[in-house]
């Protein structure tokens, strides 16, 4: 088709109200909150980009299949309809349901990890490094690209690096439980992974005898790109270069909170017999029955549906394309972006954007929060700020200073996006004047969600 403009292919059926403010409400609610924009109240931001996790909307089947949410403790129809959803995609022997991904994430590890135990990812997300190192084990990340060069961005920038992999294995023999591949790489850009990547993996696993599991949350996204970009690929059906994807693991984790197109939801899902028996068992502990695990029969009912609709094309041609809109739109503007965009999300390199702010002084805060006083954006810093501060209390600069704008699936429209592109223009024009920040009170971890900040005002 040779037409530009956006298509979302959906009409609005039920419309949330966003609330006007000014530019002095917005700095006035920013200075309440420590210049903590979790802090906020999330009436008071216009387009809320802090997360794609749980904040997507559903579908009219989806809500239908709400009321059809059958919440029996044990056997529920809703149960059922789930359970048939998700091995359509993923035929793993076993799929244990969780509220959401790091339920999942923290069943596997207490069954697996623990004290001398390491275990590879292409990029861990933090939630899924803290329930490795909450154990006693080592996460270790071994993406693809130290070096890249920025004007020939990678097509599968979210790769494993193999050969760094087959090293580790070789070098830590029989402390390694699982290894990991995370769907797209969301801790490095939004990045995806090819199926030739996969089958690599898969490969070295086999030859060491380990299991492989996908961290599998933005997995629909991760197969468009690969459809799109990997040859040979072009033609097919995402349903089935997903089906593809899940043949060269034994289990993975899920939060159903992304490609799940629900609110709440996850699972965890393997092939292992002795392996599911365990997890079960942790399952009914801390997440309740098999059948339902955290989840009420109509969450259940929505992720069903969900599944059905994040795999057709033309939901993620519009998702994918309006994503990859805002990115060029950046580009254009001379705005300093990871390339290429994301599937979920745009990061802007603060760093480069805001030379005069040290990484001490967070130059990604300080963009996020003039990106909210300027436009009501609500943005998050992925830099200094979250991971700045050591084990042993020393504060260093983060590999970068990053600003993710994640884009929410079905929420937002093309004028939304336009919307946000010009605040992003504004505030790159003013980008010399913003101030740093320092921290004026922090926690011990996670300093991210709850630190305050001021500005630091040059006489
Ligand atoms: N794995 C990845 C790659 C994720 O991006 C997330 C969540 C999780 C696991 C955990 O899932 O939130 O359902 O417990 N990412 C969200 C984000 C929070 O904003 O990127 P969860």
């Amino acid at each position: 088709m040779s037409f530009r403009t956006i298509i979302e292919p959906f009409r609005i059926h039920s419309v949330e109200p966003l609330k006007m403010t000014t530019q002095a409400d917005r700095e006035r609610a920013v200075r309440a909150a420590g210049y903590n924009l979790f802090a906020l109240r999330s009436e008071d931001v216009l387009i809320d980009l802090l997360t794609d996790s749980g904040t997507g909307a559903m579908s009219r089947d989806q809500w239908a299949g709400i009321q059809h949410g059958d919440e029996s403790y044990a056997g529920s129809p809703s149960w059922f309809r789930f359970l048939e959803s998700v091995q359509d995609l993923f035929p793993f022997k076993h799929i244990i349901p969780t509220h959401q991904g790091r339920a999942a994430e923290k069943i596997l590890f207490t069954a697996v990890a623990g004290p001398g135990k390491a275990v590879p990812n292409n990029t861990h997300f933090d939630t899924t490094r803290a329930n490795v190192e909450f154990t006693g084990a080592e996460a270790v990340d071994f993406v693809v690209g130290e070096g890249h060069d920025p004007s020939a961005p990678p097509a599968f920038g979210g790769n494993m690096d193999v050969e760094r992999l087959d090293a580790f294995l070789r070098s830590r023999p029989g402390s390694v439980p699982v290894v990991f591949v995370t769907v797209t790489n969301n801790s490095h850009g939004g990045q995806p992974v090819s199926l030739a990547n996969l089958n690599e993996v898969r490969r070295v696993c086999d030859f060491y005898g380990l299991p492989l599991f996908l961290d599998a949350c933005r997995f629909a996204e991760n197969a468009w790109f690969i459809r799109e970009r990997e040859p040979g690929q072009e033609s097919r059906e995402v349903r089935d270069i997903v089906r593809e994807m899940a043949s060269l693991a034994d289990g993975m984790t899920m939060s159903a909170k992304k490609d799940g197109l629900a609110n709440i939801g996850g699972w965890l899902a393997m092939n292992d017999d002795e392996l599911a028996t365990r997890c079960r068992n942790l399952l009914i502990l801390t997440e309740g029955f098999p059948t339902y695990g955290g989840l009420a029969g109509r969450d259940l009912e929505a992720i069903a549906q969900g599944l059905q609709e994040v795999v057709q094309h033309d939901y993620l041609r519009y998702r994918i394309r309006s994503t990859g809109y805002l990115g060029d739109a950046l580009i254009r503007l001379g705005v300093p972006i990871v390339q290429p965009a994301g599937g979920h999300a745009v990061y802007i390199d603060a760093r480069r954007l805001l030379p005069h702010i040290a990484p001490l002084q967070y130059p990604g805060q300080a963009l996020a929060i003039a990106l909210y006083e300027t436009g009501g954006i609500r943005s998050c810093e992925v830099g200094t700020v979250m991971f700045g501060r050591q084990p042993d209390g020393t504060e260093h600069a983060a590999e970068a200073d990053l600003v993710r704008l994640a884009i929410p699936r079905r929420t937002y429209t093309q004028s939304h996006m336009d919307y946000v592109i010009e605040v992003c223009a504004d505030v790159s024009m003013r980008a010399a004047e913003l101030p740093g920040y320092r921290i004026v009170e922090e926690a011990a971890m996670l300093r991210h969600f709850t630190a305050r900040f001021e500005p630091i005002t040059t006489p």
